[in-house]
């Protein structure tokens, strides 16, 4: 299931979200989490399943154009290929932000044109 992500998390979060391609770096991985902690339409999702996080979500949402933003995405590696990365997309969509058009950025492009 997808839960909200809480500071209590933290070190999970930031391992998970330093998969992306653009969140080595540890600084601009700090500050990312900062950001998903400090500003109210940036929201951070953790996909967990018994007592395991495999997967994180990030959004912005844009109240003004009705978009939320995917702006990060990843999934744990020993748990890839069983359908999490689409089981989050889907539960974003219907269970948090169903009045909202659900978009990508440039880093999570490729993989959201396979969840439409
Ligand atoms: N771009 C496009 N498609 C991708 C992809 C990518 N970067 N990564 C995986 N896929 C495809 C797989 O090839 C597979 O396709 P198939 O169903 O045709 O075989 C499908 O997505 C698997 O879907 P699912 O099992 O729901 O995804 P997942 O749980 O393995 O998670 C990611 C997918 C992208 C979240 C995971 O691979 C990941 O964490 N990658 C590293 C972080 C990253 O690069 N995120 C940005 C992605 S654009």
């Amino acid at each position: 299931m997808l839960i909200r992500y809480k500071k209590s998390m933290e070190k999970i979060a930031m391992g998970l979200l330093s998969f992306m391609p653009e969140e080595k770096d540890v600084k601009k991985l700090t500050g990312t989490i900062r950001a998903y902690e400090e500003n109210e339409n940036w929201q951070l999702y953790l996909w967990k399943e018994n007592d395991d996080v495999l997967g994180a979500i990030g959004v912005k949402v844009d109240e003004a154009n009705g978009e939320v933003i995917v702006q990060h995405i990843s999934v744990n590696p020993s748990h890839r290929e069983q359908g999490i990365g689409q089981k989050m997309i889907h539960d974003v969509r219907e269970n948090y932000y169903s009045d909202y058009q659900i978009v990508a950025n440039e880093l999570t492009t490729s993989f959201l044109s396979k969840c439409v």
